[in-house]
């Protein structure tokens, strides 16, 4: 049988980006610690197709594939800049064609990155909230990343590492006493 698989969903479509690099980094961390394989996708992998498409029968294949991956996630991570005091508008909407049962009981690591402090709260009055609504378990300690948090767009503040840290270490109660294999490890 093969290890978990922890899907990252960056929200962002820009590259090179704090967002993307912050739910890699986290993934990465998860990995290590429990042994799961990884994949991350961002908006540019979804596509334009999200634009357009009113109904998911509606999304290429490229957009149809990161939804599929991102429900059949045995963990995810979810990572989103902050636009305008919130989550950006097509990530909603990529969320938005999710079945209200399709997340359910998943276990979400919520992330955002902002350019400032001002809305580090948006992750507990935005995200959350989100991915309440599918009746998901969305880990006690969220992540919010500023810029002063990065250098060369990879995570440079103590405060933040510690903060991924406890975050991390939240994951073992839905996979209590995993360790990695040794061919995870490897
Ligand atoms: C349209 C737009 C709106 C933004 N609004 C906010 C905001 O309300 N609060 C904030 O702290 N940063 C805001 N920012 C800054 C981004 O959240 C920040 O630079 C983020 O880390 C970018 O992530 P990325 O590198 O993954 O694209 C905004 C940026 C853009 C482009």
């Amino acid at each position: 049988m093969g290890n978990p698989k922890i899907v990252g969903m960056a929200g962002s479509f820009s590259r090179p980006s704090k967002t993307r690099s912050l739910v890699r980094h986290v993934a990465e961390l998860v990995s290590g610690r429990y042994g799961f394989d990884i994949a991350i996708y961002d908006m540019i992998d979804v596509g334009p197709s999200l634009g357009s498409a009113l109904w998911r029968k509606q999304l290429d294949e490229k957009a149809q594939h990161v939804l599929q991956e991102l429900v059949a996630a045995d963990i995810l991570i979810i990572g989103a800049p902050t636009y305008k005091g919130s989550y950006p508008g097509l990530f909603k909407h990529l969320i938005d064609l999710i079945d209200p049962h399709e997340l359910k009981s998943k276990p979400i690591l919520i992330t955002a990155t902002g350019g400032g402090n001002r809305h580090a709260l948006m992750v507990e009055h935005q995200l959350r909230p989100l991915f309440g609504f599918f009746m998901a378990h969305t880990l006690p300690t969220a992540v919010y990343a500023s810029d002063d948090d990065f250098l060369d767009y990879a995570v440079a503040s103590e405060h933040l590492s510690k903060r991924i840290e406890e975050a991390v270490s939240e994951v073992d109660v839905f996979f209590p006493g995993r360790v990695p294999t040794r061919e995870a490890a490897e």
